[in-house]
């Protein structure tokens, strides 16, 4: 999957640059990103449900998920191929704004909004807020009052599909704490009409993240059209909002059907349902994250270490242990996620043995790919490539064992620089109170 590396003499190259000279230039972990890749996913995945949508006689907004992977510099390149902004915290609001994205092409996302951060979203005037629940609807009716403002409103509604990463299951209650209950919608959107200054647009659902299959996808909508059948009221429900969660594949053993595929198929299913109740079709919108920098990014790390453990009497295994880990990518400890590698500093005949990749840090679950193929004299200064790292790494990432987070480095027909500085230790030493002077004030 790692369509972002190339082979030049036995180095990997990312975008035109190789992995060699990005180590020596910006250290190590780095994470490096592929600005044309990122670009060309969000082409590809805006093309897709505009044309799928475009079918039907309807239009199709994108949204990039920004939880994803957000930097200014991602929302622009996002943005300036077409794409709408999704955020979900009063911070990642203030990165897209930064950015200088279109406020009214911003949607805002979360279960527990707070009074301050409705306030900052209503005032940059953000296209649509996404309400989780009924006390989030009075707040935010209160706030718009105050500043004598209005706001188009979406609710999230808890389709009842869960989305498993293959198949689908669908339950009555689901256990989880986003959205109303299908049963609760009804309540929820006439509390919203209540209000003079809020509009409510349009329902919205997200069932799940690394979905391979359009089935539940499908399902979910087609529950959300019945929803939107019950709850037109003439006509001001104007969009459906189907969320993201569109699979990539990490290795080779993933096999995701093409974006366009999956969008046709949720699209027919939106389609069907309305032509089944006699409706006409309702405007549609996608929040994909994943899709847009999964395979874009790769993080390189060094080898520090390396470990024969004897498992058992047949199988010796390898323990790789680079200068990361579950600080940068904490997605194998958190989910077992899968991940491939591949020794990016050299090329090596030596048989392959498998290996362990490792962090650094204070445990066990410290592991970046848990089961790989490296050729046997994998060692000590080699370069490690981990592919398919672009999304939820560098945004789940951490400061654990007071580890410096990572820089960023885009990387761009053959040129690289740095969209997002690391951290040195000193900037975390810089806010320990004991140390550093003017840090104990309170707010
Ligand atoms: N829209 C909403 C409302 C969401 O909650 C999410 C993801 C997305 C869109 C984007 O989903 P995507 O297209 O990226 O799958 N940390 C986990 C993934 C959490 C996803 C949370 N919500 C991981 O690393 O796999």
């Amino acid at each position: 999957p790692a369509s972002a590396l190339r082979d030049r003499d036995g180095v990997l190259e990312v975008g035109g640059v190789s992995a060699t000279d990005l180590a020596e230039r910006f250290g190590t972990p780095l994470y490096v990103l592929d600005e044309s890749e990122v670009r060309a996913h969000a082409r590809r995945a805006r093309e897709a449900f505009t044309a799928a949508a475009a079918r039907h006689g309807v239009q199709a907004r994108v949204y990039y998920a920004g939880k994803a992977f957000l930097s200014t510099e991602v929302v622009r390149w996002v943005t300036d191929e077409g794409l709408a902004v999704d955020v979900c915290t009063g911070g990642e609001l203030a990165v897209a704004l930064a950015a200088g994205a279109e406020p009214s092409r911003i949607g805002f996302h979360g279960n527990n909004k707070s009074v301050a951060e409705l306030e900052a979203a209503v005032r940059a005037g953000v296209g649509s807020i996404i309400v989780d629940s009924r006390i989030e609807i009075e707040r935010l009716a209160a706030i718009v009052e105050r500043l004598d403002a209005h706001q188009r409103v979406l609710l999230r509604v808890n389709s009842g599909v869960h989305a498993e990463t293959h198949a689908f299951l669908a339950t009555a209650h689901e256990d989880q704490k986003f959205g109303f209950a299908l049963e609760d919608a009804a309540d929820a959107a006439s509390r919203v009409r209540e209000h003079a200054r809020l509009e409510l647009v349009g329902l919205h659902c997200h069932i799940g993240s690394q979905i391979f299959a359009s089935a539940g996808f499908a399902e979910s909508a087609a529950r959300l059209v019945a929803l939107y059948a019950s709850l037109r009221d003439g006509g001001d429900l104007a969009v459906l909002n189907l969320g993201g969660g569109f699979g990539i594949a990490y290795t080779s053993a993933d096999e995701p059907i093409p974006i366009e595929e999956l969008a046709d198929g949720i699209v027919d299913a939106v389609a069907r349902e309305c032509d089944l109740r006699g409706l006409p079709m309702p405007d549609l919108a996608f929040e994909p994250g994943r899709v847009i920098v999964g395979q874009a990014g790769v993080t390189l790390y060094e080898v520090g270490t390396t470990k024969p453990v004897r498992v058992d009497d047949t199988i010796t295994r390898l323990y790789v242990s680079i200068d990361g880990g579950m600080s940068d990518n904490a997605r194998t400890a958190l989910y077992g996620a899968q991940y491939s590698a591949r020794v990016a500093s050299r090329s090596s005949d030596v048989a392959p043995a498998l290996v362990r990749v490792v962090g650094k840090h204070c445990e066990s679950g410290d592991i970046v790919v848990d089961a790989e193929y490296l050729p046997g004299d994998v060692s000590i200064g080699d370069l490690l490539a981990v592919p398919a790292t672009g999304a939820y790494c560098f945004s789940l990432a951490s400061n654990y064992n007071y580890a410096p987070r990572p820089p960023v480095v885009a990387v761009c027909d053959g040129t690289a620089r740095v969209i997002v500085r690391g951290e040195s230790v000193d900037d975390l030493l810089a806010r320990d109170a004991g140390i550093a002077p003017g840090v104990d004030q309170e707010r």
